[in-house]
C-alpha cells in the first residue's frame, strides 16, 4: 500500500536580510516564487497534503504556493517566530489527521528534489523513524551538524552549542527532515527552548526520538540542493545553479545554445527539438517554441507561442499572446503583442504588430505599425492571407486588409481594403523641374554677400 505524507513547509520568516518590502519565499527563481518550487516538488514527490506555515504576505504566499499544485495547500499562522519546532506544531491538527510520513521543508530553498525526499520516505519504509537529510558543506559555519555513531544519527548540534569536536563535523543539516507521523505530535511538544537562541529547535527531535528508542538516521544530498535564500546575493547564486539545471536538460533534449550562460529561461519554458538559441536570449513565462525554430541573438520573448521552423530576431521582443505559425518570421526591432501570425508571414523589419491577425504568407514591410489604440480601447488590424503592406505604413484599428490586397508605402490606412485591392492613402508628389538647381544658386548668392570683406 502506499505511504501517505504530509509535508510541512516553513514560510513564516521575517527575513530581514532579504531587505525586502515582501516575504523572501515570494521572489522568483527561474520567474516562479521559491515557494512554489517547493510545493510543486513536494507534490512531485507524491506528498498527499501541504501545511503551509505562513507569517508575512499570508495571502499571496498561500496563493503562490497552491498555484499550479494539484495537492491540497493549507495554511497555518505563526503570529511570532519561536523556531523551526515551534514552526511546525503550527501544523499540529493537520499532523493529527495522520500521515505515515511527514517531511519538514523549507520555503526558502527551492533546489531541493524530489529524488532526496523520495530516498528519505523510502528510510522510513525501511525502519527509520527520523530520517534527515545532510549535506557536506565546503564551509559548515552557521549549520547544525549532524553527529552519527555507528551509521545511526545520534543528534543535531546547532553551531551555537556545538563542542569544538562537534565543529570539526562537516556533514551538516539541511533543514529537510523526515519523521513518523504517528510519534510527530508527541515529538515536537517535547522540544523545549532551553538554548543559546531561546528558541524551539526541530533540531532537538533527533535526541528526544533517541531516548524513546527510535532510531534516526542521515542520508547525504548534494550541498547545490539544499541551498537556502537568506539575501539577494543568494538568491542571485541559486537562480544560476536553477539557470544551469534548466539549461542543461534543454540541451540534453535536443535544444542548441551557442552561449548558454547568456541563456535566460523560466520554469516554464518549453524548447522543441533542434530549437537553436543565440546568445543573449530572454525567456519569460508562458513561451514554447517548436521544433526547428532559430531565435537569434538579443530577443525577448513572454506568453509567446512560437511556431516549428520560424525565425525571431535579432534584437526581436515578443510579448503576450504572439503565436506565430509555422515558419514566420519577426525580425529585427520588432515587437508583437496578442498577435496571431500565419505560416511563412514576414515581419521583418521595425514593425509593431498587436492586436492583430496576419493571415499566411503575408509581408509586412519595414516600419509598419498597427495603430492598435485610440487613448480609450484596443482594436483589432486584420491582414489577409498573401497581403503586401508597403514600408512604414499605419494601419488605424479597427481595419481589415483583404487577402492578396497591396498596401503602397506609407500608407495611413483608416478604412477597410478589400480583398485583391490596391490602396494607397499619402499625399499625392509634387515634382518641379530645375527647381533645386535654383535653390542651389541662390543659396550661393547669398553665402557670397555675407563672406564679402568689410572695406
Ligand atoms: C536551520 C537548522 C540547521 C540547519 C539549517 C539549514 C534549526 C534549529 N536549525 O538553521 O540545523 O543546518 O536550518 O539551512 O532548525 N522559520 C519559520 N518560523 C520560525 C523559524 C524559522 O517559519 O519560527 C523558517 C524560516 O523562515 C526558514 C526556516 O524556517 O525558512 C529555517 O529557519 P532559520 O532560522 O533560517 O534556521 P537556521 O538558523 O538557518
Ligand atoms: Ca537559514
Amino acid at each position: 500500500m502506499a505511504r501517505t505524507c504530509l509535508a510541512v513547509v516553513l514560510a513564516a520568516g521575517d527575513a530581514t536580510r532579504m531587505k525586502s518590502s515582501k516575504s523572501k519565499v515570494l521572489h522568483t527563481v527561474g520567474n516562479l516564487p521559491l515557494i512554489a518550487h517547493v510545493t510543486r516538488t513536494a507534490a512531485a514527490a507524491g506528498v498527499s497534503k501541504v501545511a503551509l506555515v505562513v507569517g508575512r504576505d499570508a495571502e499571496r504566499v498561500t496563493e503562490a504556493a497552491s498555484a499550479g499544485v494539484d495537492v491540497p495547500v493549507t495554511p497555518v499562522e505563526q503570529t511570532e517566530r519561536k523556531g523551526t519546532g515551534h514552526a511546525v506544531l503550527m501544523a499540529r491538527e493537520i499532523i493529527a489527521e495522520g500521515y505515515d510520513d511527514v517531511v519538514v521543508l523549507y520555503g526558502d530553498a527551492p533546489l531541493i528534489n524530489a529524488d532526496s525526499l523520495l530516498a528519505a520516505t523510502a528510510e522510513r519504509a525501511r525502519g527509520a523513524d527520523v530520517v534527515v537529510l545532510g549535506f557536506r558543506a565546503a564551509d559548515p559555519t552557521g549549520y547544525g551538524r549532524l553527529v552519527e555513531r555507528d551509521g545511526e544519527l545520534v543528534a543535531i548540534r546547532e553551531h551555537r552549542e556545538a563542542s569544538d569536536e562537534e565543529l570539526a563535523i562537516d556533514f551538516c543539516n539541511g533543514g529537510v527532515i523526515t519523521f513518523a507521523g504517528q510519534e510527530a505530535v508527541s515529538l515536537l511538544e517535547a522540544i523545549g527552548n532551553a538554548n543559546a537562541k531561546g528558541e524551539y529547535y526541530l533540531t532537538d527531535i533527533v535526541e528526544i526520538a533517541r531516548a524513546r528508542g527510535l532510531r534516526c538516521v542521515a542520508i547525504e544530498a548534494p550541498e547545490q540542493d539544499m541551498m537556502g535564500c537568506n539575501t539577494r546575493a543568494e538568491l542571485a547564486e541559486i537562480e544560476a545553479v536553477w539557470q544551469a539545471r534548466a539549461r542543461h536538460s534543454a540541451m540534453l533534449s535536443g535544444v542548441t545554445m551557442i552561449d548558454p550562460a547568456s541563456t535566460f529561461l523560466s520554469f516554464d519554458t518549453e524548447l522543441g527539438p533542434d530549437v537553436m538559441i543565440e546568445p543573449n536570449v530572454w525567456f519569460g513565462p508562458g513561451v514554447r517554441v517548436g521544433a526547428g525554430a532559430v531565435i537569434h541573438a538579443f530577443s525577448h520573448l513572454e506568453g509567446a507561442d512560437v511556431g516549428p521552423g520560424a525565425m525571431i530576431g535579432p534584437f526581436a521582443r515578443l510579448r503576450p499572446g504572439t503565436e506565430l505559425a509555422e515558419k514566420a518570421k519577426v525580425g529585427n526591432f520588432c515587437e508583437t503583442k496578442k498577435a496571431s501570425v500565419g505560416a511563412g508571414a514576414k515581419i521583418n523589419h521595425l514593425s509593431y504588430i498587436g492586436d492583430a491577425v496576419v493571415g499566411a504568407g503575408a509581408n509586412i514591410g519595414a516600419g509598419t505599425i498597427t495603430c492598435n489604440y485610440d487613448g480609450q480601447n484596443k482594436h483589432v488590424t486584420e491582414i489577409g492571407a498573401g497581403a503586401f503592406i508597403g514600408s512604414n505604413s499605419s494601419l488605424v484599428a479597427p481595419v481589415r486588409i483583404g487577402d492578396g490586397a497591396y498596401v503602397g508605402s506609407g500608407s495611413v490606412i483608416t478604412m477597410d481594403v478589400p480583398d485583391d485591392a490596391l490602396a494607397i492613402a499619402r499625399a499625392r508628389q509634387e515634382t518641379k523641374p530645375g527647381r533645386a538647381a535654383r535653390l542651389r544658386e541662390k543659396i550661393a548668392a547669398i553665402k557670397a554677400l555675407t563672406n564679402k570683406p568689410r572695406s
